[in-house]
């Protein structure tokens, strides 16, 4: 397979638009058979349901070379559920799992000269989503939906790549209690654009947010989960059911444990514990592990004693397993690794 002629190693974390992408529509009660299509353009009703009200929800996940040169993508059906899940909750049709995996893999293969190689440092993210197409003008759920599924080739999600970036306080709040914080609904997205917006006007990388009931407690950021590591060792997440449940998250809790004998705690996080820390990470499909160095509380600086230099050594363990298990060179847990 002859690759795309691409600069790999400096992509950004952009959109590219590849070959071919995977449809299928839900009409009367079931979804068609799906196919493969090279149109990237969606054509839909104006009084759709995505459009008018917001019926919309979205996955990521990534495929990697692996060493000895296979295409493998990472615990795809933790993806399928979560979208089933998210579905339930907006009222739109599931998609089922086997067919979400079957569309992951005849994109994959059909977009494969866009897959980066071993080593270069970029994955292929893919992103299926699920949306009302049909159209409604009182509030209801749409009469027919479309599942689709791209991909596209990525580099680091923060700029500067392994760098620990800055994260501020977010005056906003980003999921109610009993809301939808947990789905992975277009709608948290789109009302986190302005505080994130307000966050990089201020020099920041991303937003921390606070539990909305009482402001005390560490939730997540806009598009990642977090982990902290204590002096002694352990490695916290904080426990809310107001957050994302991120597979990266839960796969590097097992990680820890089972394979680095870490003790690792899910918990709620107090912000207040913060300064006790010795290190902290943000994890998800797209940040990986990303390092945090420091967390402004409005002018209050906390400064996580594994610096603005590099990531600290626990949060980097974790990284190199985790990244070795998705590359191939350390084996995971059966059923881990995807292969296409
Ligand atoms: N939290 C939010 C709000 C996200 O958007 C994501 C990304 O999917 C995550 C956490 C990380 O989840 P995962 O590890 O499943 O990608
Ligand atoms: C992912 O990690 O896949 C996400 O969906 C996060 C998104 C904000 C890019």
């Amino acid at each position: 397979m002859e690759k795309k002629n691409i600069d790999w190693s400096n992509l950004g974390f952009a959109y590219m638009q590849t070959d071919k992408r995977y449809v299928s529509v839900y009409r009367d009660g079931q979804w068609d058979e799906g196919r493969l299509t090279e149109d990237a353009t969606v054509t839909i009703n104006e009084s759709a349901g995505v459009l008018q009200y917001a019926q919309t929800c979205f996955e990521g996940l990534k495929a990697y070379t692996t060493e000895d040169g296979h295409i493998v993508c990472f615990r795809p059906d933790l993806n399928a559920e979560r979208m089933m899940n998210t579905c339930k909750r907006l009222m739109m049709p599931v998609f089922p799992k086997e067919r979400f995996l079957d569309a992951v893999e005849q994109v994959v293969r059909a977009n494969a000269a866009y897959v980066p190689p071993y080593g270069s440092g970029a994955t292929l993210y893919i992103r299926p989503y699920l949306f009302g197409s049909g159209p409604v003008i009182g509030v209801a759920p749409a009469p027919e939906y479309t599942f689709r599924l791209f991909c596209t080739p990525v580099g680091p999600y923060f700029k500067g790549g392994a760098k620990p970036i800055k994260l501020c306080v977010s005056d906003y709040d980003r999921a109610a209690p009993h809301g939808t914080g947990h789905i992975k609904a277009g709608l948290n997205y789109a009302m986190s654009l302005y505080a994130g917006y307000e966050a990089h006007d201020r020099g920041f990388n991303e937003n921390l947010y606070l539990d909305a009931a009482t402001r005390t407690k560490v939730e997540e950021t806009g598009g990642a989960n977090f982990l902290f590591v204590t002096k002694d060792g352990k490695v916290v997440t904080p426990k809310s059911p107001s957050i994302l449940p991120s597979i990266t998250r839960r796969s590097l809790m097992v990680v820890a444990r089972d394979i680095l004998g870490l003790e690792c705690e899910e918990r709620e996080v107090y912000f207040s514990e913060l300064k006790d820390f010795v290190e902290c990470g943000l994890c998800g499909t797209a940040a990986v592990i990303s390092p945090v160095g420091l967390i402004d509380d409005h002018g209050t600086e906390i400064r996580f004693p594994s610096g603005m230099e590099k990531m600290g050594p626990v949060i980097q363990k974790l990284y190199d397993t985790l990244t070795g298990i998705q590359m191939g060179r350390i084996e995971g847990p059966k059923g881990w690794v995807h292969t296409i």
